[in-house]
């Protein structure tokens, strides 16, 4: 199976959380078409708008369902302290996310909205939610049981609120302890680590023993989430420590240190990969074709989403911005399918679109992401 095919086992899972429209026979909705078959016929009853705006992640303060609507937005972002209400209930949050399904492609294609939040940093959580002890406190365990155990509450506690996506987890391994995110990583040694990548089944279910090996894959169920591997790839290995620095050291380095986490995740099912602010000698992450869409997609064969970290686009150029259709261009080219815009969405829509119309940015680009 192509990459694209197996991408749409995530979003057809996703399906199973949505409101289905009436109407003439879905074959992409059929479990007993083959797989191949539903993504070719989703894909022909999606256009381009709609296609772009699944690509497309915003910041809920941006966000309503008008806007969902007007634009096919694919997913909602909650940024650090972004929640609907100082201290808000279980209630309120399953109010809003439900007010932007409503406004989604569920209502068309029965494809809904996906709400992403940074569930294991704690500063957008539900009011009273619990709060686990951070990765680095996690590492010393040594103990992938409990960490997997930490991922099935933390699991259970987002999905009851409507959401199906967490930015976790952090797969760092930091290499200088003056990094000031030493904390998010749960050690030093990159064998420990892959060991705690037992978060990822917490987080996402147990793949049943016939699925195919690789795949993404969450639980069909209503106590999962999808997780994310992130941030791709050596964020804890920077010059001195510096966040979201440069990151300096030869392919055999990169291989035996920052990668190895990603073949444990990607082999344990993991949905999406979060690429780094940081750079790999000179050459920021956000950009790196080579290593996304060369090793991580086409080597080892990752078929869930990549996203990239917030406004990480928008740093592709100096200063940031300067030319957002220059970063649009090199960030879709390099292989990133969801964006985390995420405030001027119009502005992304519209530049990838031209890109597209203008050939310089291909179709196939746009259908595998
Ligand atoms: C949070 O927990 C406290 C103490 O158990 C309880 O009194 C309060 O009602 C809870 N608040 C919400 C919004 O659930
Ligand atoms: C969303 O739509 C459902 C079904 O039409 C409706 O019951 C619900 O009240 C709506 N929720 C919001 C928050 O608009
Ligand atoms: C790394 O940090 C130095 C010092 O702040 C800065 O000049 C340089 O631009 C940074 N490099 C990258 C790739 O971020
Ligand atoms: C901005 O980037 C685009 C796409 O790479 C390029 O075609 C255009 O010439 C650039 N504009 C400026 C003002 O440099």
């Amino acid at each position: 199976m192509g990459r694209q095919t197996a991408a749409a086992l995530v979003v057809l899972w996703l399906f199973t959380a949505a409101a289905s429209a009436e109407g003439d026979y879905m074959k992409y909705k059929d479990p007993k078409q083959p797989l191949k078959v539903r993504v070719k016929d989703l894909m022909k009853r999606m256009t381009l708008e709609e296609k772009i705006g699944q690509m497309t992640q915003i910041e809920r303060e941006v966000a309503s369902p008008d806007i969902m609507k007007k634009y096919f937005i694919g997913s909602i972002v909650s940024g650090g302290g972004s929640v609907p209400a100082p201290r808000a209930s279980p209630e309120e949050w399953v109010n809003m996310v439900n007010g932007f399904q409503n406004g989604s492609l569920s209502t068309r294609l029965g494809i809904p909205m996906i709400y992403g939040i940074d569930a294991i940093h704690g500063h957008n959580n539900v009011y009273n939610a619990t709060i686990f002890p951070h990765n680095v406190g996690l590492g010393v365990t040594r103990d992938p049981e409990v960490v997997k155990k930490i991922g099935s509450a933390t699991a259970l506690e987002v999905r009851a609120t409507g959401i199906s996506y967490t930015f976790a987890p952090c797969v760092a391994v930091c290499r200088d302890p003056r990094w000031g995110r030493c904390f998010e990583s749960y050690s030093e040694d990159h064998t420990i680590v892959q060991s705690l990548t037992e978060i990822i089944p917490g987080l996402q279910g147990d793949i049943p023993s016939d699925y195919p090996k690789k795949f993404p894959f969450v639980n069909p169920g209503e106590k999962k989430v999808a997780a994310c591997a992130k941030h791709f790839v050596g964020d804890g290995g920077t010059t001195n420590g510096i966040n979201e620095n440069n990151t300096v050291i030869d392919w055999n380095g990169m291989l035996s240190i920052h990668m190895p986490a990603y073949l444990d995740s990607i082999s344990k099912g993991v949905s999406t990969v979060m690429i780094s602010y940081s750079s790999w000698n000179g050459v920021k992450m956000h950009a790196n074709y080579d290593l996304i869409t060369g090793y991580l997609k086409n080597t080892l064969k990752f078929k869930g989403f990549v996203i990239s970290d917030m406004r990480g686009i928008d740093r592709l150029s100096t200063p940031e911005r300067a030319n957002y259709t220059y970063c649009v261009q090199v960030g879709i080219h390099a292989g990133i399918d969801m964006v985390m815009v995420p405030d001027e969405y119009v502005e992304f829509i519209d530049d990838l679109t031209l890109l597209v119309k203008k050939k310089v940015i291909p179709m196939s680009r746009i259908n595998d992401a």
